[in-house]
């Protein structure tokens, strides 16, 4: 049950061991003993407990985040359980989809220069690859006159983290519309590509040469949408499963039922996601409207600080499939370089598997995604697993994902030059 009064200390990573001036421990601190270990490349750990990071832009004691932190507790448990029967085992986590990660061992998060921590689990690959199913996205953007200035910046801001919770299973396309409809990147005029990041750099470039005049007329621009979903869908390409179109406008002016009538209707296979973008609300209700007709969700986005929370929302309505198939799948990361965990030969390469955790409670018929569960695998680990003696003397095994990404390899090792990140 949450209850919205719950007051409840827990141990904020960034917060433990911090003391105000008079050298009082500042509140969600507190003592929190850490010893190097070696198992963790000599970081400072606590094998008894997790600590708990909230991204800076949340509130720390928000009555979601601490009735999610006081239930998820339980995991402390099972975390030192798991390491005590496998102690090959490093980094264990819980990503919640309120937003707060909890992490075991404990140890110390550091923010950046500016104070900052911009690490929010729910935009990493591990969690979208596991919460979400593979999806085909549209992303229509209004670029009438009326969207000129602030609304534009929080239009291509939205826009942006939108391909943020888009991974390697999912397929996409960004069409601006007025009175004509233009493919942000013409050369992929009518497709839709692999949401990998060299694509979605390149879409990125491509949004800073948006500008607004003329009228919006939406409805060519959804006919199109639904056009190449269609095609995509129908010849097997794509995804393969959930499809999806997001709308940020500043309003709509009429229905278009006719559209749906024509593209989406009975069956309502594509899901509509419409960001009113700005303040007023005075054409809100065309775009709720579709949200409800199109078994989507409607969210308004005022200012810049409002776009990811509100982008978000969608990933609970497009998990609902998996939830209600209770599809427990794991997925694995491409592999990545990991520079808090050196070893010898340098910073270790590493793969994180991951699966999303529902709640079971009865009154939910549909089921509600609670987080995504990950650990950490050095790939050395994998490694050790490969039959030596069936290769022959010149023999090597490798493995790729299923995106095609080399995962092991005897040769692979990560390139010296690049700045080196933590990235779970
Ligand atoms: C972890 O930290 C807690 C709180 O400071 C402390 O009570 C506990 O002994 C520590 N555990 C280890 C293994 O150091
Ligand atoms: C950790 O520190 C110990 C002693 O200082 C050292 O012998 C060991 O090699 C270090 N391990 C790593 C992984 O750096
Ligand atoms: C897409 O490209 C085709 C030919 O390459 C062209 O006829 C068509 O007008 C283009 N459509 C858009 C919306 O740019
Ligand atoms: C894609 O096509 C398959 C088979 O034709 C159909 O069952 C499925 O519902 C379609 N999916 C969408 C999102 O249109
Ligand atoms: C939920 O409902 C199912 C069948 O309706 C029942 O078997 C199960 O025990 C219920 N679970 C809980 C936790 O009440």
């Amino acid at each position: 049950e949450e209850n919205p009064d719950l007051q409840y200390e827990y141990f904020n990573a960034v917060l433990i061991n911090e003391v105000d001036d008079e050298g009082n421990n500042v509140e969600l601190g507190g003592e929190f003993i850490l010893e190097p270990n070696d198992h963790f490349n000599n970081l400072s750990v606590n094998l008894s407990l997790s600590v708990v990071q909230v991204p800076t832009n949340m509130y720390n004691k928000d009555p979601d985040i601490v009735n999610g932190v006081y239930w998820s507790e339980a995991l402390n448990k099972v975390f030192v359980e798991n390491f005590e029967r496998d102690p090959t085992l490093i980094w264990q986590y819980f990503g919640s989809a309120k937003g707060f990660f909890r992490q075991y061992p404990g140890v110390k998060w550091h923010p950046d220069e500016h104070g900052v921590i911009g690490f929010d689990c729910r935009n990493r690959k591990w969690y979208i690859q596991a919460a979400t199913s593979p999806k085909d996205v549209v992303i229509l953007v209004d670029v009438s006159g009326s969207m000129k200035g602030l609304r534009l910046t929080i239009a291509r801001q939205t826009v942006s983290s939108i391909l943020d919770t888009l991974g390697d299973d999912d397929f996409f396309n960004i069409i601006a519309y007025n009175q004509e409809i233009h493919y942000v990147e013409p050369c992929l005029n009518g497709t839709l590509v692999r949401a990998d990041r060299a694509n979605k750099d390149h879409f990125r470039e491509h949004l800073d040469k948006l500008f607004a005049k003329g009228i919006g007329l939406l409805g060519e621009a959804l006919a199109e949408a639904f056009t190449i979903l269609g095609d995509f869908n129908s010849t097997g390409r794509g995804s393969v499963c959930s499809q999806a179109i997001m709308l940020v406008t500043d309003g709509a002016t009429e229905m278009y039922d006719d559209v749906f009538e024509k593209y989406n209707w009975p069956e309502r296979r594509v899901r509509i996601f419409p960001y009113l973008i700005g303040r007023e609300s005075a054409f809100a209700d065309n775009l709720k409207w579709m949200a409800c007709a199109n078994k989507g969700y409607f969210s308004q986005i005022s200012t810049l600080a409002d776009v990811q929370e509100n982008v978000m929302r969608y990933l609970h309505v497009m998990s609902r499939p998996k939830v209600i198939d209770h599809e427990h799948d794991t997925v694995w990361t491409e592999a990545y370089v990991d520079s808090a965990m050196k070893d010898k030969s340098g910073p270790s390469l590493m793969t994180t598997v991951a699966m999303p955790v529902f709640s079971t409670k009865n009154e939910t018929n549909q089921g509600i995604l609670l987080g995504v569960v990950g650990t950490d695998i050095p790939l050395q680990e994998l490694m050790k697993l490969i039959p030596k003696h069936m290769l022959g003397i010149h023999g090597y095994a490798f493995a790729i994902t299923n995106n095609g990404y080399i995962l092991m390899h005897p040769d692979l090792r990560p390139l010296v030059n690049k700045p080196l990140q933590i990235c779970y």
